[in-house]
């Protein structure tokens, strides 16, 4: 008897869940699903049988076979982190069903009202399960150990239409028949005039951090063979925006293909979700979730789109086993990242971005010099909330990594290993150790010419790191060099610049400049009222004087380094804004709350 994963109360001597059925009705007044889950099993089971829930209720679990009710006992106080454990005692079953309904509190979902949507006039439910929050939507072996296929029936407002990262089946009328285990509903409810169900089917097996859907008044253009924007069909402006924004995908899909191998999810949809969206994008399979403020209207949104698409190979196909080896899923992902947008925006903004991540992992490591843990690759994660601890380093870092082993044996060799890597373990979930065994026999003696220790089990930036020149990040920090001089850049200087460039810009000047300075730099170039979110809030922190990025960044920013008022503003814009934004972001905001005030 084991845990296998910090974050779970998933077994080591238990059978894995290989496949759920979900059964889901959607009650948008309570902010509630009432629903069922059927879980498989890898094989029969006897014995004490633990799953991870959070915040959920459970009605009964059954044996699905007999319809006979399965002792089970809920953990009387949840672990802060890991949430409630759920034991079920089994006798020889490799089926289970649960009765249960979801918390209006579930950490993974967020329910707007109309008024928090672009329509004003519908309501709107969106889920984001990475790290650890599947569990508040289903009772399950919430690890990316365990790989699952789905299959889901949504009953939903008709006026209302379903996404999922998931292949749809087919949109219908409610049938009498299948309320039958919904024994907190009448088939009455169910089968009501306004509701319709949506199905679902998830061939590909996914770890259940990857389970998703979205439920609104949603519209959508193609924008290539397999791909779709979706978006509020309120928000025409946003679809056409976005369409025109995201027009390059295809041509990205097939340069990852080139790069990686095959494409193995058939469709790769994108899904603009409203503002309150707490990451820039998840790489939910089949349909990625983005944020708005991705949408610039220079196509740089292009970035984002290719990290995600990258997660269709590394993260997706290859996944790490457990949080404490996340930079396998984003180190990867970076570079991969990185070599698509090396082919279809040019070597120069590919260089230019490993330059901003460079910068991004230097300044990571000043914010964990008094918790070096967090600087290592492969780190501890015990008693460690994933999302309190979500950093550049696993990005950056693991990118440096990867990059290391190109540069040792050349990218042609690198490509080849790259291929072979992900086709080897696609659909499995692996840990550090399974990657450098890997390394080594596929390359052999790579053990002596890198320290493959010391970049996976080191604090800090090892030596040999490399750092990046990029002929376009040199000339931004020499003109922001001079702004120290009283000199800004010239409308000539800035006419290429897009976000990014801005961005870097602004990060890179003293942050102790004149209010005068910054008011004059504002009144030549309209930053703080720019449309690209990363450059405002650049801009803003630059005003604020501080380092950080939108919620965390400027909250940090209030509360760390701000003085009492600082603090007592950073509380009351938090009392006001607190129910608008997401649960994960709720919980961030409140622990740097209570670490600084
Ligand atoms: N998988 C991450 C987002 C994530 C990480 C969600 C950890 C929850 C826990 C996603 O692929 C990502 O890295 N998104 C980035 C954008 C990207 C361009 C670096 C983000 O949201 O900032
Ligand atoms: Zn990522």
């Amino acid at each position: 008897m084991a845990p296998i994963d910090p974050h779970s109360f998933t077994d080591s001597s238990h059978p894995l869940t290989t496949h759920v059925s979900l059964s889901l009705y959607l009650d948008f007044n309570a902010s509630t699903i009432h629903a069922s889950a059927l879980l498989t099993l890898s094989s029969p089971f006897s014995g004490n049988l633990s799953l991870d829930s959070r915040s959920i209720s459970i009605k009964s679990i059954l044996d699905p076979q007999t319809l006979t009710p399965l002792p089970h006992s809920v953990s009387s106080s949840p672990d802060p982190i890991k949430g409630s454990e759920v034991v079920v005692v089994l006798t020889g079953q490799s089926q289970i069903l649960i009765l249960y309904s979801t918390s209006p509190s579930a950490s993974a979902l967020q329910w707007l009202s109309p008024l928090q949507t672009f329509s004003k006039t519908h309501p709107y439910v969106y889920t984001q399960c990475q790290a650890i929050h599947a569990r508040s939507i289903f009772p399950c072996q919430d690890t990316p150990a365990a790989r699952i296929r789905y299959d889901v029936v949504m009953n939903v407002p008709s006026s209302l239409s379903a996404v999922m990262s998931a292949r749809h089946v087919r949109r219908r009328l409610p049938v009498l028949e299948e309320a039958k285990h919904l024994d907190v509903l009448s088939s009455v409810v169910w089968c009501a005039e306004d509701r319709v169900v949506e199905e679902f089917v998830m061939e590909q097996p996914i770890p259940p951090y990857l389970f998703a859907f979205a439920v609104g008044e949603l519209g959508f253009r193609e924008v290539g063979p397999r791909t779709r924007v979706y978006a509020e069909s309120a928000a025409g402006d946003v679809l056409d925006a976005a369409a025109l924004e995201f027009a390059g995908t295809e041509e990205m899909i097939k340069q990852g293909e080139k790069l990686f191998g095959d494409y193995e999810w058939e469709r790769f949809d994108l899904l603009v979700l409203p503002p309150s969206f707490p990451y820039g994008g998840m790489e939910n399979p089949r349909m990625v979730f983005l944020t708005p403020t991705v949408i610039k209207g220079d196509a740089s949104g292009g970035q984002v789109v290719a990290h995600e698409l990258a997660h269709s190979w590394t993260g997706n196909l290859i996944t790490n086993i457990n949080n404490e080896h996340f930079w396998l899923n984003e180190g990867f992902t970076t570079y991969a990242e990185r070599r698509i947008v090396e082919v279809v925006q040019g070597a120069d903004i590919a260089t230019l971005n490993m330059g901003i991540g460079w910068r991004g992992l230097n300044d990571e490591m000043e914010r964990f010099k008094d918790n070096l843990e967090f600087t290592k690759l492969k780190n501890k994660q015990e008693g460690v909330n994933p999302d309190d601890v979500y950093s550049q380093v696993p990005y950056e870092k693991g990118f440096q990594f990867v990059l290391r082993i190109e540069r040792q044996v050349g990218r042609t060799a690198f490509d080849e290993f790259l291929k072979k890597y992900i086709a080897t373990f696609k659909f499995k979930s692996i840990d550090t150790d399974t990657f450098l065994n890997f390394l080594k026999a596929n390359i052999p003696g790579i053990e002596k010419e890198i320290n493959l220790q010391l970049w996976t089990e080191g604090v800090g930036i090892p030596e040999d790191a490399y750092e990046p020149v990029s002929a376009i990040y040199t000339k931004i920090i020499s003109l922001a060099e001079e702004f120290k001089q009283g000199k800004m850049p010239s409308e000539d200087e800035v006419a290429e610049w897009k976000g990014q460039e801005w961005e870097l810009y602004l990060e890179n000047l003293p942050k102790s400049c004149e209010p005068s300075q910054v008011v004059a730099l504002d009144k030549r170039y309209r930053l703080a009222e720019s449309k690209d979110y990363e450059v405002k809030v650049s801009f803003l922190k630059l005003a604020i004087s501080s380092k950080m990025l939108y919620l965390r960044t400027l909250f940090t920013a209030l509360a760390q380094t701000g003085g009492t008022e600082e603090k007592q503003l950073a509380k009351q814009i938090f009392a006001e804004a607190r129910e608008t934004y997401h649960p994960i972001a709720q919980g961030v905001v409140e622990s740097i709350l209570s670490k600084y005030i």
